[in-house]
């Protein structure tokens, strides 16, 4: 079947700005959320990408009026109708798991598919389920393709997750919105997509406080109202661009970040040696060789973010010595060693850990085998020398707006064609 790969002629000197889009991490789970509304969601700073499409038309098939228009997306729930949802938009998208604590909350009861997503490893769902147990919901996992969650009441609970997880941590906070009395989610996780939708849902009435810290308080409240929302920039795109820029940029500026969320990125992209001017909502970004070797070890947020680790990989080629990085999040996620050994990198993974030794890169053909994976060969082949052909680019498209046009603007020779 005929299908579209990206194209890179490496060594172009990228120079110029880029604005960061909203983030696909807050995004993925907001849409879900506007379920709760009683009325109607204008939501806007979107990022245009599959994955919120996706979500839209799950949105659709609870006979949800929606209407997105590039980075806004207007919702209408006065219509809203519970409908099972096993089909294979679920499974395109690991998020969707969102729809479960939002239908949870508001209709007591789901039939969802379950989720899919990037192929990390394993990715269970274990504290997400327990979270729902706690707050009264009977689950039926008797199918092998979806699952049917139900509570008779929703009664708030004292939950102590058992590692901390962004995930689980939303997902009890949008089945507890509604459910009687207070709930507390004990080793919450910080990140500042938690935040962003806990203000979202304070911005529709909602009683949530804590979150940005490790306990979260909700206390239930009947209804929720409509309102509007813009969604936080990007950090993980943000973060992804500032790569870029230290691997092969004369000087490029990028629009619409919070240097808090980018903090230890920032950090570790200094003491590698890259030039980085930050100041209220923008990164000025220079490569600055010679670059010296760093070790990385992936953490839960305010830590390196297991979604970096892949993007700043091949600029530990153009150390001067090796580097390593280590994975604690997911410690599978190393499925670009593979495509960067085809490109003549050396580099090599064990238990957790990659070792990167400098190395020259020359364009292959290459398969982005996750989201973050296809961002690293995207930086790998801005470096490389010839043509990197980069295969299976819908999981680029599912989490970067408009990569291909945004890198052509600051000068990359990149293209897309369909083999
Ligand atoms: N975990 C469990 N059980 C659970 C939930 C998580 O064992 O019930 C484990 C996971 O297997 C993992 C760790 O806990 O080892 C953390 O997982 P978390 O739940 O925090 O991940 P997630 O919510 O599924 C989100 C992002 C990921 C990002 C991780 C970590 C979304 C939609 N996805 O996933 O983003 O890597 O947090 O920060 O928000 C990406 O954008 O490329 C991406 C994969």
């Amino acid at each position: 079947m005929a299908q579209e790969v990206i194209k890179i002629r490496g060594g172009k000197t990228l120079k110029g700005e880029v604005n960061i889009s909203g983030a696909k991490n807050s995004a993925v789970a907001i849409i879900p959320a506007t379920l709760l509304a009683q009325g109607h969601v204008n939501l806007d700073g979107l990022p245009q990408i599959s994955d919120v499409e996706t979500l839209v038309s799950l949105l659709e098939d609870l006979n949800i009026k929606t209407k997105l228009d590039g980075t806004k997306l207007d919702v209408d729930t006065t219509q809203i109708e519970n409908a099972p949802l096993p089909n294979n938009k679920v499974e395109s998208l690991r998020a969707s798991y969102y729809m479960m604590g939002a239908m949870l909350g508001r209709f007591k009861k789901c039939v969802i598919g379950l989720p899919g997503g990037c192929p990390l490893g394993p990715r269970p769902i274990d504290q997400h389920i327990k979270g729902f147990k706690a707050l009264g919901a009977e689950i039926d996992e008797s199918s092998d393709t979806s699952m049917k969650i139900e509570a008779k009441q929703l009664k708030g609970a004292n939950i102590f997750l058992d590692m901390v997880s962004v995930g689980a941590t939303i997902n009890i906070m949008l089945a507890a919105v509604h459910a009687e009395g207070q709930t507390v989610i004990e080793n919450a996780a910080k990140e500042p997509e938690v935040v962003d939708v806990a203000n979202f849902l304070i911005s529709m009435g909602a009683q949530i406080k804590g979150a940005g810290t490790t306990t979260i308080k909700i206390t239930g409240v009947d209804t929720l109202h409509g309102t509007e929302y813009q969604v936080i920039p990007d950090r993980i795109e943000a973060g992804s661009y500032m790569c870029m820029a230290a691997a092969a940029g004369e000087e490029v500026v990028i629009n619409n970040i919070v240097p808090r969320h980018v903090e230890a990125l920032t950090a570790k992209l200094k003491e590698l040696g890259v030039d980085i001017e930050l100041s209220d909502e923008k990164a000025i970004i220079r490569k600055s060789e010679p670059y010296h070797s760093i070790d990385i070890k992936t953490l839960v947020y305010p830590g390196f973010a297991t979604d970096l680790q892949q993007p700043i990989t091949p600029l530990l080629f153009m150390a001067n010595g090796p580097s390593f990085v280590t994975d604690t999040i997911y410690p599978e996620r190393f499925k670009h060693v593979e495509e960067l050994q085809q490109m003549g990198a050396n580099i090599n993974k064990d238990n957790g850990t990659a070792t990167i030794k400098p190395s020259t890169l020359n364009g292959a053909e290459v398969y982005a085998s996750d989201l973050r994976a296809g961002a690293c060969l995207i930086v790998a082949g801005l470096i490389a020398e010839g043509v990197t052909t980069i295969y299976n680019v819908k999981h680029i498209y599912r989490g970067y707006t408009q990569i291909v046009e945004h890198l052509k603007a600051l000068g990359a020779e990149i293209w897309t064609e369909t083999v």
